[in-house]
């Protein structure tokens, strides 16, 4: 029997699961969202004290869901990035001090394959596949042959989709994290705003989103100078479809290039309803299958770090308590972790 106590702290949720091979006993969760909406955004240094301040009682919480005590405890998973540096660093030193304190292993675990692997709650991975991930500080298409193998075909190439998401939130009125309220008012608007649609600025599978947000941004101010209106619905549908249709048009060129079995959506974007009914439609009929994460799992937990961490249990994947965090951590360097930049695989 195996037993991994799993901690995230990459962004502004602090939390804590522990699974029992593979059965999840415990997944806390402490958002810090209300106290960054004041801001219109993640504060990196308040976030950070605030993760310091959860950080136990978190774990506390999750011991006693699953009645548990840390000598149960068989390794302790972190997520060592990317995300905000003093926010990883809370989580990291939680994990290395429990792991020296109860001599078990340490396994760092890359944030974005946890969005990934959280889609084994509610689906087999069929490889080869193509992930989406979408998230506030990632844009990324990857390829997957196989367990823990990834190959990234096309990312952003400035700022993430949630990112931008976020910012066109901001000048339209809407609170932070503005993907949601974006997602609403889209359903209730027109796509009557003239919005340009990035070429793919470098490899066939990249993106682009500095350069809608920006045109979003002008319009509006233009707008509100000429003392027009803003027809918010219908700027967030003439957003949207273009933010999502770029998605879904490298997706589907990617899954046919790659003639894979399954694509699966994984980050906070995820939870988009129309990247989740556009995907579904144009899936239809193609025997590629779709596995859309649950709604719980498109933000920030510690269950889908278990997840991935069970994998790496599996294969000895350990690191030594000098372990430092990496903010720019690549999906496709998740094995690199030691001073020499090595693979540490014991
Ligand atoms: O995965 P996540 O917590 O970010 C990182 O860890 O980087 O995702 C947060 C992002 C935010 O930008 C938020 O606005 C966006 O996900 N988001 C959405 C929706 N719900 C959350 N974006 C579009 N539509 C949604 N329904």
């Amino acid at each position: 029997m195996t037993r991994i106590l799993a901690i995230e702290s990459s962004c502004d949720e602090t939390a804590v699961a522990i699974t029992e091979d593979g059965k999840l006993l415990a997944n806390v969760v402490a958002t810090q969202i209300s106290v960054h909406e004041k801001f219109g955004g993640v504060m990196p240094e308040i976030a950070s004290r605030l993760h310091t301040e959860n950080i136990t009682v978190c774990l506390t919480q999750a011991l006693e869901e699953s009645k548990l005590s840390l000598e149960d405890i068989d390794a302790f998973a972190v997520t060592r990035g990317p995300g905000l540096i003093g926010c990883l660093h809370v989580g990291l030193q939680a994990a290395k001090t429990l792991a020296m304190l109860y001599n078990k292993p340490l396994i760092p675990v890359h944030h974005l394959a946890g969005h990934i692997y959280a889609n084994e709650y509610v689906g087999e991975l069929q490889f080869p596949l193509l992930c989406v991930v979408v998230s506030g500080g990632n844009t990324e298409f990857v390829i997957m042959r196989d367990h823990m193998d990834f190959e990234i075909i096309g990312e952003t190439k400035d700022d993430a989709v949630g990112e931008c998401y976020d910012k066109v939130a901001r000048v339209l009125g809407f609170p932070y994290p503005g993907g949601l309220p974006i997602d609403q008012h889209a359903k209730l608007g027109e796509h009557t705003y003239p919005l340009p649609v990035p070429a793919s600025p470098d490899g066939k599978y990249d993106v682009s989103y500095s350069g809608l947000k920006t045109s979003v941004i002008n319009l509006v101010h233009s707008l509100e100078m000429k003392k027009e209106p803003v027809r918010v619905n219908d700027m967030a549908r003439s957003f949207q479809d273009v933010a999502i249709g770029m998605i879904v048009d490298r997706a589907m060129e990617a899954a046919h290039e790659y003639h894979v079995k399954q694509v699966i959506l994984a980050g906070g974007v995820s939870a988009n309803s129309y990247l989740r009914s556009e995907v579904k439609k144009h899936l239809e009929g193609t025997g590629i299958d779709l596995i859309i994460p649950p709604l719980w799992c498109t933000t920030d937990n510690a269950a889908m770090i278990a997840k991935v961490a069970e994998k790496l249990y599996e294969r000895k994947v350990f690191a030594p308590l000098t372990l430092g965090v990496d903010p720019n951590w690549r999906i496709d360097h998740w094995a690199e972790f030691g001073d020499s930049g090595k693979p540490e695989v014991k």
